[in-house]
């Protein structure tokens, strides 16, 4: 049981208690910022930013449009932990490496986390620009054993056996919808299903298929592992997917997708976002 990569309780505190002794803040609330979404990192007050290589034992981020760094402040009033670049597995690392950051946000008092994400469109009623509410998920790596919780368990951080059919939380999804409704963004809105796959590779046209037949609206390269692992700890959770593009489902080989067009629909829609995601914390009671 050895074979797979972890960090101990220990080295996790002792990231938290570098962090803490550092800054000020005391959040409650986590924030992930997906591709082209980190801006909203930018817009809060009292900040104070750990740049990932400044801290101990942290990994490094290197995917274009992700920054790298912890930044800690104050939104809508309330002090928030954001997580500007995250980690993916097609870079390299690990599960433990992927989801490290979410257990030092536990160990800083976190209680509720947002993940937020960019993802291709696989229901054919979404358009680039629209927001999913992510009611559920499907981790295509952890159905075949690739899960974060894998290894040893810590008690200490939850159970072997950790539930997930609720894994994203009821009435934050309402809070969601009711942020919404106050930016004006209702008429963007969805709520569906994420595959989370492994990458870095697009889908093929029959992958793309398959996951429409089995009810996938998005699909995208993240996201499943922090969530797993947040809600481990018991932490409540709430994703956002800011659909990007549409999936390519037929053999037409004029269309194309590249990277660049999912970096475009974030700064496209990134001040929504950053107006729903306030809003949002706006109406978290701590
Ligand atoms: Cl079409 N697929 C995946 N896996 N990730 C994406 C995407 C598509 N569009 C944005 N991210």
């Amino acid at each position: 049981a050895d074979v797979v990569e972890s960090y101990s309780y220990e080295d996790i505190e002792a990231i938290s208690k570098f962090l803490l002794e550092r800054c000020r803040h005391r959040p409650k609330i986590g924030i992930i910022c997906g591709s082209g979404l980190g801006g909203l990192a930018d817009t809060l007050q009292e900040q104070e930013a750990f740049p990932y290589e400044s801290i101990p034992k942290f990994p490094v981020s290197t995917v274009s449009g992700h920054k790298g760094r912890l930044v800690f402040g104050v939104l809508s009033g309330k002090a928030v932990v954001c997580m500007q670049g995250r980690f993916h597995m097609y870079e390299g690392y690990s599960m433990a490496k992927v989801t490290l950051p979410v257990r030092v946000m536990k160990l800083l008092g976190v209680e509720t986390m947002l993940v937020t994400n960019a993802a291709g469109g696989v229901n054919q009623d979404y358009v680039p620009g629209d927001i999913m509410i992510i009611k559920d998920h499907i981790n295509f790596p952890g159905l075949c054993g690739n899960n974060p919780l894998r290894g040893p368990n810590n008690e200490k951080f939850g159970p072997r056996f950790p539930a997930m059919n609720d894994a994203y939380n009821a009435k934050l999804r309402a809070s969601l919808r009711a942020a919404a409704k106050l930016c004006g963004l209702s008429d963007h809105m969805k709520e569906g299903v994420y595959a989370y796959l492994g990458g870095p590779a697009y889908e093929t046209v029959a992958e793309l298929r398959f996951l429409k037949a089995i009810g996938v609206d998005a699909v995208g390269m993240s996201t499943a592992p922090e969530v797993i692992v947040a809600r481990h700890c018991g932490m409540k959770v709430c994703g956002l997917s800011l659909i990007s593009n549409k999936g390519i489902m037929e053999y037409d080989p004029s269309l194309v997708i590249d990277h660049s067009e999912v970096l475009e629909a974030g700064r496209v829609r990134a001040a929504d976002i950053q107006s729903l995601v306030s809003n949002l914390v706006k109406l978290i009671d701590e």
